[in-house]
């Protein structure tokens, strides 16, 4: 590692270093390298079976990593069970609806925090994100909307006040003023409490609307990495994202 990376890992909140996973034999990602600041938005773009999702179900632990690292503010978390990294500062929000919909709303966030009673001292930072999810606190989860099932998800990464969020397709279904919400309420997360945010993305107009960073992930592999604002990222993205 040269100089520059080594400082550049050191001071990140989350530093991943030639990173391998994958399904029994089949390695899906191949050593990928990145690293989040505290309060930096990185989006993974990629189209599908890209291994997006494999590099975010990796991280949190719910698959074994086969070589590399995964520093969380300096300490090694590669291989780490997924309850410990949550109950240590990941909040995970899957792709696939992971919502319990026999429970309420209200048993769904509380399963996002560490013990009783400390749902109700975050319940203001649902209201400020997405105060339809607290008005439905004790409503049966399974039948909010597809829309209020992705804001459920959210906020219970959300009352877990993480370090690190991972985010698989937030935006996915959802419609134009949704997805605008859903980008408003990740910029403030990251401005107000810090937090490092790992996104991962095929909506290249949400992604370029709230990261600061993206990286291209392709058949395994990060082929790009770049800031969103510096010239020709957006040729580059839309080149890679073609159909
Ligand atoms: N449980 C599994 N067992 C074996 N192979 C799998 C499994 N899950 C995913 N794969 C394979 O791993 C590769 C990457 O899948 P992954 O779900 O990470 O892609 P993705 O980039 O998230 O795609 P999408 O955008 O469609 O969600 C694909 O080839 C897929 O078939
Ligand atoms: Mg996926």
């Amino acid at each position: 590692m040269s100089a520059s990376a080594k400082r550049e890992s050191v001071k990140a909140r989350l530093a991943v270093e030639g990173l391998s996973s994958g399904y029994s034999a089949a390695t899906v990602i191949r050593d990928v390298s990145f690293s989040i600041a505290s309060g930096e938005i990185l989006v993974i773009l990629g189209k599908n079976g890209m291994g997006k999702s494999t590099l975010l179900k990796t991280i949190m632990g719910f698959l074994r990593a086969t070589s590399g690292s995964i520093r969380l503010e300096g300490q090694e978390i590669a291989n780490r069970p997924p309850h410990l990294n949550a109950r240590q500062s990941l909040a995970y929000t899957p792709q696939e609806y992971a919502i319990f919909q026999d429970l309420t709303v209200e048993e769904n966030l509380r399963l996002g925090v560490a013990r009783d009673g400390l749902l109700d001292e975050r319940m203001g930072d649902v209201e400020a994100a997405f105060p339809v999810i607290a008005r439905r606190f004790r409503q049966r989860a399974g039948t909010l909307s597809g829309g209020e099932q992705k804001m459920l998800l959210l906020s219970r990464s959300l009352v877990a006040r993480p370090k690190l969020m991972l985010i698989d397709e937030i935006s996915e279904g959802l419609q134009p003023s949704m997805v605008t919400k859903m980008a408003e309420v990740l910029r403030r997360t990251k401005d107000k409490d810090g937090v490092a945010i790992l996104l991962v993305e095929q909506n290249l107009p949400f992604a370029l609307s709230v990261a600061d960073r993206y990286a291209i992930l392709k058949i395994g592999e990060i082929v790009e990495q770049g800031d969103v604002t510096q010239a020709g990222a957006l040729a580059t993205l839309e080149q890679h994202l073609r159909i």
